[in-house]
């Protein structure tokens, strides 16, 4: 099987099946941008199966995914698509870059929801962009930044009514989006506890990537008591 790409959480392999790509999950955890990183045996399993389930819930709900089937524990099967190069950010409370860059207070609430774009570069640290300045560079057409809006507030719709009926707050979120040969627009990439911010409306506990971030607890059992949670729902 052909690598066609190996980043930080995942390896993309072409085995050529037409208009699709394997693609696996691995155990290691970066931050930072990859400054801090480290293995934690079974992450891989955790983000296959947490996304998986929250693909499956969110094709449901009508919105168009990459997700095709589940290979095994650790790779699953995709559509291909060439992927649109801005990170789409829903952001429901205040954490993380917002709360460092604006200086607002870590929970503020936000409603409606944040819907942010961010250009997908590392090199330039990922910097957030206009809408605007995404039509000048050709990174996507007005009318496809329409509709990863639409699809970014639908997602968030769904997915606040699931987390809060398994007891978690959806802080905020980070999504992917693809053209496919023919054009239409999936929603790709992966969406786990390394992507989104899921908090304990009491305690404000961690059940994602800030376990590891800021060193507060157990990432993995973080990571299994969402997909615990996700499929007593089933
Ligand atoms: N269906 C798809 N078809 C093609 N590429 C995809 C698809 N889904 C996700 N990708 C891309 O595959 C890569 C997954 O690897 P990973 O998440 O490890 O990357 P990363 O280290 O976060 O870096 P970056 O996202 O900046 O490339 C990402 O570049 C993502 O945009
Ligand atoms: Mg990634």
């Amino acid at each position: 099987m052909k690598i066609l790409y190996e980043g930080k959480a995942k390896i993309l392999f072409d085995d050529g099946v037409p208009g699709t790509l394997i693609q696996h999950f691995k155990d290691s955890a970066t931050a930072f941008n990859a400054e801090k990183k480290e293995e934690f045996e079974g992450k891989g399993f955790l983000n296959r199966a947490i996304s998986e389930h929250l693909f499956t819930v969110l094709a449901a709900a009508g919105i168009p995914t990459h997700f095709v089937e589940t290979i095994d524990g650790n790779r699953d099967r995709v559509r291909r698509v060439d992927i649109i190069p801005l990170e789409v950010v829903v952001r429901n409370r205040a954490a993380g870059s917002f709360v460092k860059r604006f200086g607002a207070p870590k929970n503020l609430p936000f409603v409606p929801p944040l819907f942010e774009l961010y250009l997908k570069d590392d090199a330039l640290g990922d910097p957030q962009i206009s809408p605007e300045a995404s039509f000048a560079l050709s990174l996507a057409t007005e009318e496809e930044i329409a509709q990863l809006k639409v699809f970014a507030l639908t997602v968030n719709e769904v997915l606040t009514a699931l987390f809060a009926k398994v007891g978690l707050l959806l802080a905020d979120y980070k999504l992917e989006f693809g053209r496919t040969a023919p054009g239409e627009i999936l929603l790709a990439d992966e969406i786990s506890p390394d992507t989104m911010r899921l908090w304990d409306p009491e305690t404000m506990e961690s059940f994602d990537k800030d376990l590891f971030r800021e060193d507060k607890g157990d990432l993995l059992a973080g990571y299994r008591e969402v997909l615990r949670r996700l499929e007593a729902t089933l």
